[in-house]
C-alpha cells in the first residue's frame, strides 16, 4: 500500500518490518551486503517524470528492504536530473535513514561538452563525482563506478582516480561497469595494488542477454568480486506488457533510443514461450526473470527499474519462488535461444 506524503513535508517513516522479507548477499570479498533486489534510477526519475511517483517508488522500495539505489551522472533526462530529483526526495524523506542506505553513482559516458566530460580521465571522474555529490546533496556516495571502459586513457590513470576518490572520502567503495573479463582482471590488479575496495561489476545480464556467461562471470568468481545484473527484464521485454502490442506509456511507446518496436517483434516468440514456463511455475515472467538471475554464479543483486509502485511490488514478489528444477532451467535455455 502506497503511503501518501504531503509534498514538502518530511513525514515519511520507513516501515518497521522493512528487513523482514528481503534477502541480503555479501558482495564479493567485502564487508558489504546488498539486497537481492536493488533499484536503478536510469529511467523514471528525470525531470520528464512524475516526482510523486518517483518518491513513492523509492519509499515503497525501502519499506521492502531495498537499501541500494543506483544512479549515474547522466541519468534523466535531462542529464543530471535523476540525481537532482533523487537528492530532493532523499533530503525530504530519507535523511534519518542515510546510514541504512547504499547509494551509487557513476561517470564514464558523455556528460558535458568538450574534451573533459566523457570516458575515463582523472579530470573527468573527479569533477563528475563532485557534481554528482552536489546534485544528490550527499557528502559521499557508498559506491562509485567507472561506467564504461575507455580505450584511450591508460587504465592506471582511471584506477588511480578511483583510488583517490576513496581516499578523499567521496566514495566508500568502487566498481566498474561494462568492462570485459580481461580488462576487469587488469583493473582488479591495479586497484589491489592501490589498496582500494573494488567490490562490484555492474553488467547487463538477463535471460535474453547472456554475454557475461562467456568469461566475465568466471573471472568475477575467481577475483571474488560481486556481479550486479542490470536491465534484468531486458528493459521490460521480459514482462507480459508487450504480449498484445505496445502499451501507452511503456518504454517503447515513449520512443526510447535503447528499446524499440523492432526489439519487441524480434523477441516476441521467445517471450511467449517464457511466459508459458513462468505460468507453470506460478510466477509472472518478470518474477521468473529476476529469480533466474539470482541463481546465476557471482550475481549478488538484480538491479531493476520500475515506472510504477505496482511494477516494483510485482518484481519484489520474485523472491517467493527462487528455486528452479533442472527441467525448468533447460526449458528456459531452449525458449530463450530458439
Ligand atoms: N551500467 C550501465 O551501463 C547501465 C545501463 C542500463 C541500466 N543500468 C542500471 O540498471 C537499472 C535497471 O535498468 P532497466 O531500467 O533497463 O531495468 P529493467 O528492470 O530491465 O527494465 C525496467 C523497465 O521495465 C518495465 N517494467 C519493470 N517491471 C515491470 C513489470 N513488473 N511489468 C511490466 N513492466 C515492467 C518498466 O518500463 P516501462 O513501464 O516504462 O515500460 C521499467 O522501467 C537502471 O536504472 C540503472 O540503474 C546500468
Amino acid at each position: 500500500m502506497t503511503k501518501q506524503i504531503k509534498p514538502g513535508k518530511s513525514e515519511y517513516q520507513a516501515d518497521k518490518s522493512r528487513y523482514d522479507n528481503m534477502q541480503y548477499r555479501r558482495c564479493g570479498n567485502s564487508g558489504v551486503k546488498l539486497p537481492v533486489l536493488s533499484l536503478g534510477c536510469w529511467h523514471n526519475f528525470g525531470n520528464v517524470d512524475n516526482q510523486d511517483t518517483a518518491r513513492d517508488i523509492l519509499t515503497v522500495a525501502f519499506d521492502h528492504g531495498i537499501t541500494h539505489f543506483d544512479l549515474a551522472n547522466n541519468y534523466g533526462p535531462p542529464y543530471g536530473s535523476a540525481e537532482e530529483n533523487f537528492g530532493k526526495i532523499f533530503k525530504k524523506n530519507f535523511m534519518p535513514y542515510r546510514d541504512e542506505l547504499f547509494v551509487s553513482s557513476k561517470a564514464g559516458y558523455d556528460m558535458w561538452p568538450g574534451p573533459y566530460g566523457d570516458f575515463g580521465s582523472r579530470k573527468y571522474l573527479i569533477a563528475s563525482l563532485d557534481q554528482s555529490l552536489k546534485r544528490l546533496q550527499l557528502d559521499y556516495v557508498d559506491l562509485f563506478y567507472h561506467h564504461r571502459p575507455d580505450p584511450e586513457t591508460p587504465m592506471e590513470e582511471t584506477m588511480l582516480a578511483l583510488a583517490d576518490i576513496v581516499r578523499q572520502g567521496k566514495a566508500l567503495y568502487v566498481g566498474i561497469s561494462n568492462y570485459c573479463a580481461e580488462d576487469t582482471k587488469k583493473a582488479a590488479i591495479l586497484l589491489r595494488e592501490l589498496k582500494t575496495p573494488f567490490i562490484i561489476h555492474q553488467a547487463r545480464y538477463s535471460i535474453l542477454d547472456r554475454w557475461v556467461e562467456d568469461d566475465l562471470l568466471d573471472t568475477l568468481l575467481q577475483l571474488d568480486i560481486g556481479c550486479i545484473a542490470f536491465s534484468p527484464l531486458a528493459q521490460g521485454l521480459l514482462t507480459e506488457k508487450y504480449l498484445s502490442g505496445i502499451p501507452e506509456n511503456s518504454r517503447v511507446a515513449k520512443g526510447s533510443i535503447f528499446l524499440d518496436e523492432q526489439a519487441v517483434t524480434a523477441n516476441i516468440e521467445k517471450i511467449r514461450a517464457l511466459v508459458a514456463i513462468s505460468r507453470a511455475r506460478g510466477q509472472k515472467l518478470s518474477q521468473m526473470a529476476i529469480a533466474w538471475l539470482l541463481n546465476r554464479p557471482a550475481v549478488v543483486s538484480v538491479l531493476i527499474g520500475a515506472s510504477s509502485v505496482h511494477q516494483l511490488q510485482e518484481n519484489l514478489s520474485a523472491q517467493n519462488n527462487l528455486i528452479f528444477s533442472e527441467h525448468e532451467l533447460d526449458l528456459i535455455d531452449r525458449a530463450s535461444r530458439s
